[in-house]
């Protein structure tokens, strides 16, 4: 599970690299649950630069949700595939999910 944590590994590249690694690591038939926020809300994204440029010692880099599709290549996508977060799997009972800047899923190693 990476949950919202990736964003915190700034080059795209290298958290592609960690998420490879990990998935390296597993046997087959094991999953990657993983979200993270995306660049899809401008409030969003304008937040995040007023936290980055703050003293922190945890920036964040919003990425699409192509990148964070990215991050399932090589593994079989579970329905209903990346998407934003509240729209996977949403439970009827609590009505109209919200819309976040926050996409994610979950890819089966094969
Ligand atoms: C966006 S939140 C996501 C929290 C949780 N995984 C979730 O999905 O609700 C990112 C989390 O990473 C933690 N964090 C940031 N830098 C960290 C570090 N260097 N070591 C451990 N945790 C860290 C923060 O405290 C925060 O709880």
């Amino acid at each position: 599970m990476l949950m919202g944590i990736l964003g915190m590994v700034g080059d795209y590249d290298e958290a592609r690299s960690v998420v490879s690694r990990l998935m390296a690591a597993l046997p087959t038939g094991s999953c990657l649950a993983l979200y993270d926020g995306t660049d899809t809300v401008p409030d969003y994204v304008r937040a995040m630069q007023g936290h980055n440029s703050g003293n922190t010692a945890t920036p964040y880099t919003p990425r699409s949700p192509e990148q964070i599709a990215g991050f399932f290549e090589g593994l079989d996508v579970l329905d209903p595939g990346v998407v934003q977060v509240p729209l996977w799997r949403p439970e009827p009972a609590l009505g109209e999910p919200p819309s976040v800047p926050c996409w994610g899923g979950v890819g089966r190693k094969r």
